[in-house]
């Protein structure tokens, strides 16, 4: 097969870049391991910018966003027991954000591939990438038990952390910057209405986040041990340990019910640098790893993209300096989102081993964030993602 850009990964970065190229002239394939039924039953993020509400409207998938996606214009932080500061994004940075499960994004995005006719190969395996340096790159793999090769101009990487796209860039080319938190996030879904606003709670014996995925289903996570495992977690255990981490005032408010899904996950950063090796383009998970305090993983997937197909339009058109310089350009917003995610983490968590004094010095920061504007101001523009 040939074609332009060789895309590795559907997930929301890969199908996403897809379809901007498809709509601006572009061709691609995208070449996925996983069966779509598997990549649509993810339970993933759930909170997109501003900005990638805007760029999802300006693609044609604003419908269901807007109809089925819930807007906030703050989100609250309980903290000191009973303390509860307002982060209000739509007074303090302009801006709102959308409540809308990366589950739907991933549904909108496959079912525009279907209406676009795009060329998605799901069930691949043993992808591998070829002459990246040159200007005939390749891919191949295997699909229905056959070798397949598609010959391209570009290969865009967009595997996600588990992907060969990063390990293709040489050792000796490639810097991997990390930081494993000691803790992991449990999660559960449970079909009661969530409440009115997220609400994110650090509290003497952990951190708590409460979100949502639509009126009658919500998405609740509280910090445990790494060594926690979802058998560790009844759904008592859980409910009881998610409404003591809560002011009482919100905590009276949570709805209990059984958990349609338990999961753990751990926390980490990772950057990836450089983004780009040859024709090989890096987007999306594939180059960075954030914790999900920030609820950025999604939304700094779509940036990337953003850039990547802003790159490859000028490159078809002629101007090859944006594509030199994507790595560039996209690392700026990943290292600043990467900042902001740690920063909210470590924030709003209790690390093991940590002193009292460390945990004085949080609560002196959530003090001071509740006394000062200026200083809320700085996390709403944060949060709801600065301009492109
Ligand atoms: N060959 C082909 N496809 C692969 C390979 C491979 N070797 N390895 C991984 N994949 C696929 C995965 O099955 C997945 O569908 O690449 C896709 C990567 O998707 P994501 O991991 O979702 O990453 P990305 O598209 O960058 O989206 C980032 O997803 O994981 C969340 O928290 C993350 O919200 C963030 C978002
Ligand atoms: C979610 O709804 O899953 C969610 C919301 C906000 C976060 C992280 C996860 O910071």
């Amino acid at each position: 097969m040939k074609t332009q850009v060789a895309i590795i990964g559907a997930g929301p970065a890969g199908a996403l870049l897809s379809l901007i190229l498809h709509q601006r002239g572009i061709e691609s394939i995208v070449i996925e391991r996983q069966s779509k039924p598997y990549v649509l039953d993810r339970i993933r993020a759930g909170v997109l910018e501003w900005t990638s509400v805007e760029l999802l409207e300006s693609i044609g998938l604003g419908e269901r966003l807007h109809a089925e996606g819930h807007r906030h214009d703050q989100v609250k932080i309980g903290w000191g027991g009973n303390e509860i500061l307002d982060i209000e994004f739509q007074k303090l940075a302009g801006k709102p954000m959308m409540a809308y499960g990366q589950t739907k994004v991933q549904e909108d995005l496959y079912a525009a591939a279907e209406r676009e006719n795009l060329n998605i190969i799901f069930e691949s395996s043993d992808v591998e990438l070829h002459d990246i340096t040159t200007d005939s790159p390749y891919v191949t793999f295997t699909t229905n038990g056959e070798t397949q090769r598609v010959d391209c101009d570009f290969i865009a990487g967009c595997d996600g952390q588990h992907g060969v796209s990063r390990k293709a860039i040489p050792d000796n080319k490639r810097t991997e910057f990390e930081r494993a938190y000691p803790f992991g996030w449990l999660g559960i879904l449970s079909e009661t209405p969530p409440l009115p606003h997220l609400l994110y709670a650090n509290n003497e014996k952990g951190f708590a986040l409460c979100s949502e995925r639509n009126p009658m289903l919500s998405r609740y996570y509280v910090q445990c041990s790494l060594d926690d495992t979802v058998d560790d977690w009844s759904d008592d255990r859980f409910w009881t340990e998610l409404l003591a981490r809560l002011p009482e005032s919100q905590a009276e408010l949570v709805v209990t019910g059984p958990s349609i899904e338990k999961s753990i996950a751990p926390l980490r950063s990772e950057v990836i640098e450089p983004m780009q090796y040859g024709n090989l383009f890096l987007a999306g998970d594939a180059a960075h790893i954030v914790p999900p305090t920030g609820a950025k993983g999604l939304n700094l997937a779509i940036a990337d993209v953003h850039y990547l197909s802003e790159a490859f339009v000028a490159r078809y058109a002629g101007e090859p300096a944006k594509l030199a310089a994507y790595s560039e350009t996209a690392l700026k917003r990943v290292w600043s989102t990467v900042r902001f995610s740690w920063w909210m983490t470590v924030l709003l968590h209790r690390f093991p081993g940590e002193s009292s004094f460390d945990q004085r010095m949080r609560e002196e920061d959530l003090a001071y964030l509740t006394r000062s504007e200026s200083a809320r101001r700085s996390i709403a523009e944060q949060y709801v993602g600065l301009d492109y």
